[in-house]
């Protein structure tokens, strides 16, 4: 299957053609497209226990994170692996250094190494840009800010497509934090791109006036904004971005917001229910929902992240992109 999917990048034309993957804003459908079946490809692939450890043989990935992570260093770590890279992981403490400075020096180092994929995630936004105009690797949003997590929107829309068979004219609720949340800006300009209907559901302090702007509809209310759902898309309280008293307590707020049974019930009865991770059980989501293997898709949520991250290390190894970010 990938040998196949290969041969129809090579012979066919190659819609993704930027060098780095920094954000999914301004990505066309036919480009998200393309990644999506490569990755459905890589599924398969490590489904069956073959590898493909020639692809990246010789070349150097390093894991650049300046914030804290386990499942999306780990998922880019066995991706570069499976695909034969040599993969360098480094975890950078941003806690008592000039952090622009810091960035483009270590950026400096990194190049003189002859880094061939740069994995990069950062608390400030727009991070990964920076470094995109300093090295000559290829750099990969691996988060930054509050702005982007480009691989988990496509890791998401990866679950959806295989649940549900399409993308295109499903109902997605995207319900939380979605203030401090990259991950639901990336899943907003995927999903909108590839033609949902996106809602974003949450209490007024946790949603900026802006979102509105691209392309959703704004809910206050569970009950409405699930309403109808086909995809109910839970959201961290990312209390560590927060000023204080932007929420309640955990209790207070899981009684209007937190995901349980009553109010999954809104939704279509066949609706699934997703999760970045990681997860605040009894905060945003209950326990019983998240770990229903019958509507719950956390689980297969990590697995899609591997074929994900194989597909996007593959595609941007090709070389096919542009100089300029
Ligand atoms: C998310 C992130 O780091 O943006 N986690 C992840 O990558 N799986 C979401 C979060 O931290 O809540």
């Amino acid at each position: 299957m990938v040998d196949a999917s290969r041969m129809m990048l090579q012979r066919g034309r190659v819609f993704y053609r930027q060098k780095h993957l920094l954000a999914i804003e301004g990505l066309e459908p036919p480009a998200i497209s393309q990644l999506l079946e490569l990755a459905e490809s890589y599924v398969l692939l490590n489904r069956s226990g073959k590898t493909q450890r020639d692809l990246l043989r010789g070349r150097t990935l390093i894991n650049l994170f300046y914030e804290d992570s386990t499942r999306t260093r780990t998922s880019f770590e066995l991706a570069g692996k499976r695909l034969g890279a040599d993969v360098i992981n480094m975890s950078v403490s941003t806690s008592s250094v000039n952090k622009g400075e810091t960035l483009i020096d270590t950026a400096t180092t990194l190049n003189a190494m002859h880094c061939d994929l740069l994995v990069v995630r950062h608390d400030q936004s727009g991070a990964p840009n920076l470094l995109a105009r300093i090295v000559d690797a290829a750099v990969i949003n691996a988060g930054d800010g509050t702005h982007e997590h480009p691989t988990q929107a496509l890791l998401d829309a990866l679950t959806i497509k295989r649940h549900k068979g399409c993308i295109a004219g499903l109902t997605v609720a995207i319900c939380g934090d979605i203030a401090h949340s990259r991950v639901a800006r990336s899943n907003i300009h995927l999903l909108t791109t590839m033609g949902c209907q996106v809602r974003v559901v949450g209490p007024p302090t946790l949603i900026p006036a802006e979102v509105a702007n691209l392309g959703v509809t704004v809910f206050h209310d569970m009950a409405a904004g699930l309403d109808g759902a086909d995809i109910v898309m839970m959201l961290r309280l990312q209390r560590e971005r927060m000023s204080r008293g932007q929420v309640p307590s955990g209790r207070e707020y899981f009684r209007f917001y937190g995901l349980d049974w009553e109010k999954l019930g809104y939704a279509k009865p066949d609706a699934l229910v997703m999760h970045p991770g990681p997860m605040n059980r009894a905060v945003e989501i209950d326990s019983a929902v998240a770990d229903d293997p019958l509507r719950s898709l956390i689980r297969e949520q990590v697995e899609m992240g591997v074929a994900v991250r194989m597909a996007v290390l593959d595609t941007l190894s090709r070389g096919h992109g542009r100089n300029e970010p």
